[in-house]
């Protein structure tokens, strides 16, 4: 009989957390993310999901639908903006179409280093701006490593800024790189992460830019349409995770809060994943055949230069900060 009491003791016990955790909301939340499955940013949303899970026992579910599958990255914006969807990773720069100043991040050359980038986006500015999303409509969670993006090409090598000219470039549906890639000579065309492959296939584009972990087999494989990389690393655009507004205006601050750490939490997790796969995509686009181009940086930085002029007013003292963060 003692045993019995006991054993039901331990059971009250363990439901205790459970009965309690039953008054709270039951929340399942959908996440949208453009990579594979097997991404550093996709993985980056599994860990918040099982954080989530193991945090709130079993009660805050977070569905991650890699691959695009729930659309392009503009259209998981609107519908995120919309609570259609509740969580979205993109890339900062389409971003910046919906709330202007996160745009600054997709200038050429504004980071100096991965250091700077790191202490720009985990500081002061890196906050705000996550902020200052919820004035469209989002809210900013965190930001992931995205490495550096560069220039590669189908048919014509970029071994220096001249050769960019007059050829068409797929650019992210961003204003900013629209912009740069116009004062560099080249024919800009916007269109979606998931028509490029395509398009560099059937020339409907000369290049496109990016990481290399994006342009390698464990990203969207274009290294197989466009064998040229050129190592000109013009701009650092990191990933931003973020949660629509009217999702989270719905949930309880416990809940909240516990997102916001689940979010954080990733970032290391995420940070990890991309440092191992950027060495491992570059070993397997030569070993599949691809030129590393090695370039004058300072020549396509100073040819990039006219874009701060044009840009300058926009972001004003946003810039001076962001170039002043030691
Ligand atoms: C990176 C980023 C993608 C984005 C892509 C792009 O690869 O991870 O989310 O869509 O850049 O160039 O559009």
């Amino acid at each position: 009989m003692r045993g019995v009491i006991r054993l039901l003791g331990i059971a009250a016990l363990l439901l205790a957390p459970v009965c309690g955790s039953a008054l709270a909301q039951d929340v399942t939340l959908r996440a949208a993310d453009n990579q594979p499955q097997d991404y550093p940013t996709v993985q980056g949303l599994y860990f918040m999901a099982e954080y989530l899970e193991a945090a709130s026992g079993g009660r805050i579910k977070l569905e991650v639908f890699p691959g695009g599958q729930l659309g392009d990255e503009r259209s998981t914006i609107e519908q995120m903006q919309l609570g259609v969807i509740d969580i979205v990773r993109t890339s900062t720069s389409p971003v910046g179409e919906f709330y202007a100043p996160i745009g600054v991040y997709s200038l050429p050359y504004i980071f100096r280093d991965e250091g700077h980038y790191w202490k720009v986006l985990q500081g002061a500015i890196g906050k705000e701006l996550l902020e200052g999303l919820q004035e469209a409509g989002m809210v900013g969670l965190a930001y992931y490593d995205s490495g550096s993006r560069s220039f590669y090409t189908s048919k014509v090598p970029i071994r220096s800024v001249e050769d960019l000219k007059g050829l068409r470039f797929r650019t992210q549906q961003s204003q900013v790189v629209l912009d740069m890639m116009e004062v560099l000579g080249a024919e800009a065309v916007p269109m979606a992460f998931e028509e490029v492959y395509s398009s560099l296939q059937t020339g409907v584009i000369d290049g496109a830019e990016n990481n290399l972990p994006s342009y390698g087999p464990f990203g969207v494989s274009h290294f197989e349409v466009a064998r040229y990389y050129s190592l000109d690393s013009h701009s650092r655009v990191p990933e931003v995770v973020m949660i629509s507004k009217i999702t989270w205006d719905k949930l309880s601050p416990e809940d909240q809060r516990l997102i916001r750490e689940a979010a954080l939490a990733s970032v290391p997790v995420q940070a990890a994943l991309w440092d191992a796969l950027v060495e491992r995509s570059r070993e397997a686009v030569v070993e599949g055949g691809s030129e590393i181009i090695t370039v004058d940086v300072a020549a396509f930085q100073s040819a990039m230069e006219p874009i701060y002029e044009q840009y300058g007013d926009n972001y004003g003292e946003l810039l001076d900060r962001i170039l002043a963060v030691e």
